[in-house]
Parts: C-alpha cells; structure tokens; sequence
C-alpha cells in the first residue's frame, strides 16, 4: 500500500508532490463514498481521535468531526473556552491529560505557531495542524488546491493570485508552499503594509494593485482581513480597504476574461469580497468547504495506515 512518510500533518513544507497527490487520489475516493446514500465506513472504527481547538473555528472543526465520523472513529471534542486551561494548566498538561484516555490521533488549532510541531516532539498520537497561529493551515491548502485539480484537471501551470491579508494568513503559506509543489505560479497580493517583507524569498510574485493581479491570474483566492490578530492599524479604514482591495463584480466585468473565485472562509462580505462574486456563478466557495470533508478523512486514514497497531480498511 501507498503510504505518506510522515507520521504527523504539520504543514505542507514536509510534504513532497507525490504525497499530496497520494492524499488527492484518497480525497477522490472518499468524496465518491460522501456522494452514496449510506457515507459511512468502517475505516477507523478502533481510533479515537481528539478535536483541540484553542481558537475558534466553524469549517475546519466542523469539518474534522464529520470526517473522523463519516470514517466510524470515536470522537471527542475539546474547546479552550470552559476548560481548566484557563485554571493555569500548561498545553503539554492539557494535551497529556487527554492522550491519558486512550486518543490516539490529535487535532490541534492554537494561536501560537509551532504548537502542534511542539506537542509532535513530545507525545506519541499522531498530530494534525488544524491552523496555528500566522503559520500554517495545511488542510485548508490541502482542500484548496484539491479543488482547483478538480475544477481545472491540474495544477501544473495555473496561474494563482492569493490577494489580502498575506501577513497574518497562515492560509497564504500553506497554499504557497502547496501550489509551487504542485507546479502552479502563485502571485501574492494586497497593501504593502499587509505583505511580509521577504515575501520574494517563496519565489512569488507581488502586485500591489488589484486589477494587474486579476489581469495575470485565472483563480483568485480572496482573504479575509484577519482584524483580531492586528496589533497596530495596516490601513486607513475598511472602507478604504475595500475600495483598493476589494473584489467586486465591476472590477472582474472590467477584464476580458473569466476568473475562478476562491475563500477559505469565514467571508467578510462588502469588505474584501462582495456577495455578488461570493455568491456567482465562477466562486467555488462551497466546494472547497465540500472537498474539506473529503480531505480530511484521507488525511486521518492515511496517517491511522502508518500507526503500527492498526491497518485500517479503505472499503
Ligand atoms: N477556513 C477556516 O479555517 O475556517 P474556520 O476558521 O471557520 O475553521
């Protein structure tokens, strides 16, 4: 059987082309089973597996609970609100009071970057990175470039603008380092204010104004403005944002060509991304929401094949 090398999901920096493709081609055979009328299987029925969720979340934890039980796992879900973290206990505390009760596989969102690859080094569960902090969100680049290999048959040679708030997306890294894997041209942009400042050192291309980047592009993946991770104000008001940086069905009627429109959620809709494109014909909004199920149990399965206790079934 195919297998992935690593043991944990931390990030797509660890993963090679191959690897992602394996995790496509599992994604492809779990999105037919959620298109039958029965979608269950009994994959990982002997794993448990914990939701961890230090910030909030509404795909991704959704996502994960219905992956782990469309794959027959135990679940349990844990949230930082209401817990005894906010009693003092540590993270590796919390974390070790949870694996005490028997879980086998952790899904982790924390606001600090590099949690899961800390707890990876301390515990023995496998560790999926559900998004930490600024870094990474490898499923969501995962299912993101899943579903433009579906909409385009390919990757190779795509031409994708990720346009917004560059610096506090841990989006943005994850769908770099994935699209360039998968032999994509990836362009980055948004105020000068909100771009890394050695954002040329990932081989990208920056545009500071809009309409040359939807010019270049044929899918454009729309972020939000991550407010509550800015300290210090990157632009006059939203309303200004919105004006320069907005994407909206007027500028995209300006180009003389058709552009597919990405978000990986939650929108701020009339700030960087208008309904009437959120909601037309060329977004591919909820489909990526849709193929996040998918992704995620290929992830959990694959990574359940490399645990050496169990070899679960594809069915
Ligand atoms: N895309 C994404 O991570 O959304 P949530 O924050 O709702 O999980």
């Amino acid at each position: 059987m195919e297998e992935l090398k690593v043991k944990h999901l931390l990030g797509i920096k660890e993963l090679s082309k191959e690897e992602i493709q394996l995790i496509f081609r599992t994604a492809s055979h779990f999105k037919e089973i959620l298109n039958r009328p029965i979608k269950k299987v009994p994959s990982l029925r002997d794993v448990t597996i914990a939701n961890v969720f230090f910030e909030n979340s509404t795909r991704t934890k959704l996502s994960f609970e219905l992956a782990e039980k469309r794959l027959s796992a135990d679940v349990v879900n844990f949230s930082s609100s209401g817990s005894s973290v906010k009693k003092g206990e540590t993270l590796l505390d919390t974390i070790n009071n949870i694996l005490a009760m028997k879980v086998d596989m952790l899904v982790i969102r924390h606001a600090s970057p590099g949690a899961p690859h800390f707890l990876a080094k301390h515990v023995d569960a496998n560790i999926i990175n559900a998004g930490d902090g600024t870094h990474e969100h490898p499923t969501q680049a995962l299912l993101d470039t899943f579903s433009i290999n579906e909409k385009f048959g390919k990757v190779q040679g795509k031409k994708v603008a990720i346009i917004g708030d560059i610096l506090h997306s841990r989006v943005a890294l994850s769908n770099i380092h994935a699209l360039q894997k998968l032999g994509a041209q990836v362009m980055v942009c948004g105020p000068i204010t909100l771009l890394p400042r050695h954002i040329q050192k990932l081989d990208v291309k920056v545009e500071l104004d809009v309409r040359k980047a939807l010019e270049w592009c044929d899918i454009a993946n729309v972020l939000r403005i991550q407010l509550e991770r800015q300290q210090i104000k990157y632009f006059p008001s939203l309303r200004e944002y919105s004006l320069y940086f907005g994407i909206n069905k007027k500028l995209l009627d300006g180009l003389n060509k058709e552009i597919t429109i990405m978000h990986p959620g939650p929108i701020n809709r009339g700030i960087e991304i208008s309904s009437d494109v959120a909601d037309s014909e060329h977004s591919i909004i909820l489909d990526q929401v849709e193929n996040g199920v998918a992704i995620r149990m290929a992830i959990l399965y694959l990574l359940a094949a490399k645990r050496p206790d169990y070899q679960p079934e594809l069915t």
